[in-house]
């Protein structure tokens, strides 16, 4: 089997379970728009990579053999029993309460397939939808029945995340507007926008679990290499791969003059990186117009530049798994270190 028959195979499974738990987690109920607009994004797809992360975490960590089919009441490493399921919803509760906000921030019509929340509800139920589900995500992970101590750590490091998504977002909305970021800035822009959830998703099961403050380093660390290179990957995608695919619109992030890996490092090539596409006419943006901007940002050896960056991330990821046992589970996460970036959607 190959590695991506693998990780797709380890996904499959535990994202059936991670839906099935939403389902239940988060019934639809008055007033029934809200929680429609809230449930929307969540029952259009994605693929719950965080979720399935933070499970196979908790695998390796407890040394269970497979896919449990109760993640309800799993093993800790002290005798005792967590819902680790709930903590997997509350981390995939965050990711689409971010992606609502993102869409609205990134003027973005399309996700998952589908409209984006404020286009098919509006932007006052957008706005509330993923105001619900960032609240709705602490509610689930104070339901794990983990230890109060491990659970209340749980919740700081869940707060820290999502303060620090939003020091990320704001760097992100603000680097469009400035031509001199650096590498650096873009660095720490997608560790806090985007790599963060990735550490809590690797630590916050270690934190439940009991494990040493060892181990819940390393998997923090693991996370944040990893995150750093899906979003290289996230950024590489939005130039490369048809909108069909990726569900949602290609080339947004030269419409929306982000500060990319892939931009930064063609502009200290000499590119004028504003000029790849006419940014003011965002409607008229075709797709042979990206294809050129594409072919432009290669010839500078850009899209090469950050492949390599994204890899390298990935193998200093992976080295810190070290600290776990050696079980499926162990290296299903290291699989999908490298899925992350090899992935084409
Ligand atoms: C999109 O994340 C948001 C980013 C941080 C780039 P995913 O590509 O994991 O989106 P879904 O959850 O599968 O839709
Ligand atoms: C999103 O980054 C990061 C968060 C959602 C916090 P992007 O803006 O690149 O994500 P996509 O491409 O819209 O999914
Ligand atoms: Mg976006
Ligand atoms: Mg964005
Ligand atoms: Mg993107």
């Amino acid at each position: 089997m190959s590695t991506e028959e693998r990780v797709r195979g380890a996904l499959e499974d535990r994202r059936e379970a991670v839906n099935e738990a939403i389902r239940e987690q988060l019934p639809v109920t008055r007033p029934e728009r809200l929680y429609e607009a809230s449930r929307y994004l969540l029952d259009a797809g994605g693929k719950r990579l965080r979720p399935v992360v933070l499970l196979l975490t908790a695998e390796a960590l407890a040394e269970v053999e497979s896919c449990s089919e109760d993640y309800r009441a799993f093993p800790d490493l002290t005798g005792g029993e967590v819902d680790i399921m709930s903590a997997a919803v509350s981390i995939e509760v965050i990711q689409s309460f971010t992606l609502i906000h993102d869409d609205i921030m990134d003027d973005d019509d399309l996700r998952r397939g589908v409209p984006a929340v404020h286009k098919e509800y509006d932007l006052e139920t957008a706005i509330l939808a993923g105001d619900t589900l960032y609240s709705k995500a602490f509610e689930y992970m104070l339901e794990t029945d983990a230890p109060a101590e491990r659970e209340v750590r749980a919740l700081d490091e869940l707060a820290t995340t999502c303060t620090e998504i939003c020091e990320g977002q704001a760097f992100d909305v603000e680097f469009e507007s400035r031509d001199d970021v650096t590498t650096d800035e873009y660095l720490e822009m997608v560790e806090l926008k985007t790599a963060v959830l990735y550490a809590a998703a690797a630590a916050i099961p270690a934190i439940l679990l009991g494990a040493d403050d060892e181990t819940v380093d390393a998997l923090h660390g693991y996370g944040l290499d990893i995150g750093r290179a899906f979003q290289i990957q996230d950024d590489l995608l939005d130039l490369t791969t048809p909108s069909e695919k990726l569900g949602k619109q290609r080339g947004s992030d030269l419409v929306e003059g982000k500060r990319t890996i892939i931009t930064l490092h063609a502009r200290n090539q000499g590119v004028d990186v504003d000029a790849l596409v006419d940014a003011d006419d965002p409607e008229n943006v075709t797709e042979a117009d990206i294809d050129t901007a594409v072919g432009t940002l290669e010839e500078a050896g850009s899209i090469e530049f950050a492949r390599e960056m994204a890899n390298d991330l990935v193998a200093s990821g992976k080295a810190r798994l070290e600290c776990l046992p050696d079980t499926e589970a162990h290296s299903l996460l290291e699989d999908i270190a490298d899925f992350l970036v090899e992935r084409e959607y």
